[in-house]
């Protein structure tokens, strides 16, 4: 029997997370290839071979996929990132593999492209504008209204989400927003640069879908309830499943369906980002790939018993979904912050909270030693480990969670010459 080959375009920036995608890939007996800027070193004996390509180059990505196509008998093409959501859709269609339109996963990458193409919708989305300057954010926040949220229309990651609750925050959102969107800041921001959205601030629960499109048919296999950081809405903390009741469930998978068909994705893991407020479901973001923060590689499946990250495969290559649930378990994650900018040292307190049982892993995401910053400076190092807890019921997973929050924290060490 010849071992069909499935190509990953990239792996997630955590490594547990790029390592659980390629197993899950080997688990349903695909041989790898990866189409990436690197080969980290925990995925080399997982890849079945590697080809470096500048993947922002969509045009030598394209080559060297049609290359790696004539060599292997490929079953699909797999992104786990949010970067890799169009060249994934383009490297499809160049080779006839499931995928969904280049429209598709243009509105899937730009926030203001998204929200247009769902004008439809009544009462779901927020007010909302396109903006590239202060003279048009100004006008805009005229129409808008504050509090309202600025963000960069093509970002993730929580990188340049501004909040402005009062006139003054529109210049000193704007002027951190013109530097912090340059691919020299990060190079999400390669494609999409200045260009920013203005929304009205919504308040609610906030909660996240997670789900897969197959064939035109949306499924929806759980939903998690989100809390974010104030100000910069860092994510902090995910529990699955939502504690919220049977209605908002079934209003909630309703919207989600409505949006996936308005935005026409197919053939891709959806993680879907909304409030849930006094008006319902208010409708923030949805990313054509599976959710990031462990949620997809590790929340989801202990909670549920539905392996995400195989679904991610089998959607990619066109294989039935395997989304039938055999546990209801109640499984979260805290992330561990970093309070100030200086020498990230070490986490304290998790001696004591490890011996209970209901706490299965914690992941470092920081090295010790590694100097850190906090937003606006930087938006990717304040976050330096995550901790798993599951328990039985909705109550003793708070009870965990609150264990984490009360008696764990980042020694983080001031860095002599440097200004906080
Ligand atoms: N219109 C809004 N109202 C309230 N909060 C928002 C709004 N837009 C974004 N946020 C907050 O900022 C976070 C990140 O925004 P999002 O659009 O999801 O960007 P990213 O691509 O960085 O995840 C959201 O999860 C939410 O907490
Ligand atoms: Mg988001």
């Amino acid at each position: 029997m010849t071992v069909r080959t499935i190509l990953f375009v990239n792996l997630r920036r955590i490594q547990r997370e790029g390592r659980e995608s390629l197993l899950a890939a080997r688990r349903l007996g695909y041989k790898a290839v990866l189409l990436g800027r690197s080969l980290p070193e925990f995925a080399k004996p997982l890849v079945h071979e590697f080809r470096q390509v500048d993947t922002y180059d969509r045009e030598a990505s394209l080559a060297a996929a049609r290359e790696i196509a004539a060599e292997y008998d490929l079953a699909g093409v797999a992104n786990f990132t949010e970067i890799d959501v169009q060249l994934v859709a383009a490297i499809a269609a160049d080779l006839g593999l499931p995928g969904m339109s280049e429209t598709a996963a243009l509105r899937g990458r730009n926030k203001y492209a998204m929200k247009d193409a769902l004008r439809h919708l009544d009462g779901v989305l927020p007010r909302f504008a396109k903006v590239q300057d202060l003279a048009e954010l100004r006008a805009a926040v005229e129409e808008i209204g504050l509090p309202a949220v600025v963000k960069p229309t093509g970002a993730s990651g929580s990188k340049g989400i501004f909040e402005l609750r009062k006139p003054d925050d529109l210049d000193a959102a704007m002027e951190r927003l013109t530097q912090i969107a340059q691919p020299d800041f990060d190079p999400v921001f390669r494609q999409f640069g200045a260009e920013f959205i203005v929304e009205e601030f919504l308040e609610g629960d906030e909660l996240s879908v997670e789900g897969f499109v197959s064939g035109g048919e949306v499924h929806v296999v759980t939903i998690t309830d989100k809390v974010t950081s104030v100000p910069f809405h860092l994510e902090l903390e995910h529990k699955v499943p939502s504690a919220l009741p049977e209605t908002a469930w079934g209003e909630i998978k309703a919207t989600t369906k409505d949006i996936i068909a308005g935005l026409e994705f197919d053939n891709c893991a959806f993680h879907l980002e909304a409030k849930w407020g006094e008006r319902g479901l208010r409708f923030i973001e949805v990313a054509a790939r599976p959710a990031g923060d462990y949620i997809g590689s590790h929340l989801v499946p202990l909670a549920t018993g539905v392996d995400y990250f195989e679904n991610v495969v089998r959607v990619a290559t066109g294989e039935p979904l395997s989304l039938d649930h055999d546990r209801k378990l109640n499984v979260g994650l805290k992330f561990v912050l970093a309070e100030r900018a200086g020498r990230f040292e070490e986490i304290e307190g998790l001696p004591a909270v490890c011996g209970d049982p209901g706490l299965d892993h914690v992941f470092y995401e920081v090295a010790a030693g590694t100097e850190v910053a906090l937003p606006p400076q930087n938006f990717g190092q304040q976050r330096v480990a995550a901790v798993i807890a599951s328990h039985p019921e909705r109550s003793g997973l708070e009870a965990l969670l609150g264990r984490i929050s009360g008696e764990v924290r980042a020694r983080v060490a001031p860095v002599v010459g440097h200004a906080e």
